[in-house]
């Protein structure tokens, strides 16, 4: 369920989202009592345990070891997969499982994500489910995500400050803060949410056996993201026009070999200028990247389409657009016209009807259909 921007919501603590993007966004946390009153964790125990041990299944394990002696580590941390046998005993307190991408393998954890499709999709990551024993967590530190922590099952309580000092504990598996001051504390009950910008300190700790989900936004890092985006930009002039080479009729003998030719720089610069001008193809190569799959994600084969039928986007298909193209995990397409518009309805509402269907041209259904047999998108209706 989409929400309406404009309206004021539980959700929200009574905010609508476009006051909640105003006030709070990046900006400072927020405590949210009951803003999904009566909600139920979107996986059971014993299913997630399950899930866990799947290969295609992101998840860690992060044991407190209370009596470590010294010298011993305090925590130990296990990347899944992983099988119930080699999760902790449940009544053994102080340990956690973190399960990320639960959208993408559980119908009711991405049905709760589309609630916060009031931040562009572009933005969104996913969502993770922690199971936590009785004083389980990971410890003290900071993400350079934004996130929506939801209980979802019992208690936890969150300590949060900002970060003053940023030095990590040495000799631990984990990022915990050596000096955490937090100035607030909750205690959150089912259906209970705080909303917490990047780099705030934060510490989440079980009280009884616990479930939280986070519902995190992905921050681009500047660097990374100008290194994917070239990449694909290199690509992309690949296979463009004829080659270019370098001409140097006019270079004179030399005596200091060793040199490189100002021409040659010259050139270099030129050629990289041109790759770079052209804002469009920057914009496209930008929507590839965003839309690109995670590295574990793989679509199973479908049908083609029958006559008839609507469509809806697979949980895994990351689909978005700009004004030119519009981009489907990882690859990219121009649209115009009518058909632009279906694509872009698609985008927004992750589904189109079968008359909204039957509306498009010839080519973008063949494109459906090829997306419906590479298991992006599926028959509805
Ligand atoms: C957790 O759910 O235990 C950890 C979530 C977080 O602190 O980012
Ligand atoms: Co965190």
């Amino acid at each position: 369920m989409q929400l309406d921007i404009n309206q004021i919501t539980p959700l929200l603590g009574g905010m609508s989202p476009e006051t909640f993007m105003r006030r709070y966004w990046q900006k400072k946390p927020l405590l949210i009592r009951q803003a999904m009153p009566g909600v139920r964790s979107p996986i059971e125990r014993a299913a997630l345990f399950s899930l866990a041990a799947q290969d295609d299944v992101e998840c860690r394990l992060v044991v407190q070891q209370p009596k470590a002696k010294a010298g011993a580590p305090a925590w130990r941390m296990q990347q899944g997969p992983l099988t119930r046998r080699q999760l902790p005993p449940l009544d053994q307190a102080g340990w956690t499982l973190l399960v990320q991408g639960l959208d993408l393998h559980v119908p009711a954890a991405y049905e709760l994500l589309q609630q916060f499709r009031f931040v562009p999709d572009a933005r969104l990551d996913d969502l993770m489910i922690s199971y936590a024993s009785d004083g389980g967590g990971v410890g003290p530190h900071y993400d350079a995500y934004d996130v929506f922590l939801l209980q979802v099952h019992g208690q936890r309580r969150w300590r949060v400050g900002p970060i003053k000092d940023d030095t990590l504990q040495a000799g631990v598996p984990l990022k915990i803060l050596s000096h955490f001051e937090p100035e607030q504390e909750w205690l959150l009950e089912p259906g209970d949410m705080l909303y917490l910008p990047p780099m705030w300190a934060h510490d989440g700790i079980a009280q009884g056996e616990c479930m939280t989900c986070s519902v995190g936004f992905r921050v681009p890092e500047a660097s990374e993201l100008a290194r994917e985006v070239l990449l694909r930009l290199v690509e992309s002039i690949d296979c463009e026009d004829k080659p270019k080479l370098y001409h140097d009729p006019k270079q004179p003998a030399t005596a200091t070999p060793g040199l490189v030719p100002a021409a040659l720089q010259d050139f270099a610069a030129a050629a990289v200028a041109k790759a770079l001008k052209d804002p469009a193809a920057l914009n496209t190569a930008l929507g590839e990247v965003m839309t690109e799959p995670k590295p574990k994600v793989w679509f199973q084969s479908g049908e083609p389409l029958s006559d008839g039928v609507g469509v809806r986007l697979d949980p895994r298909t990351r689909m978005v657009y700009d004004e030119r193209c519009i981009f489907v995990n990882g690859e990219s397409w121009r649209a115009a016209g009518k058909d632009a518009r279906h694509m872009r309805a698609l985008a927004d509402q992750r589904r189109l009807s079968a008359s909204a269907v039957a509306l498009t041209s010839d080519a973008m259904k063949e494109l459906l259909n090829q997306w419906a047999e590479d298991g992006w998108l599926h028959p509805e209706g």
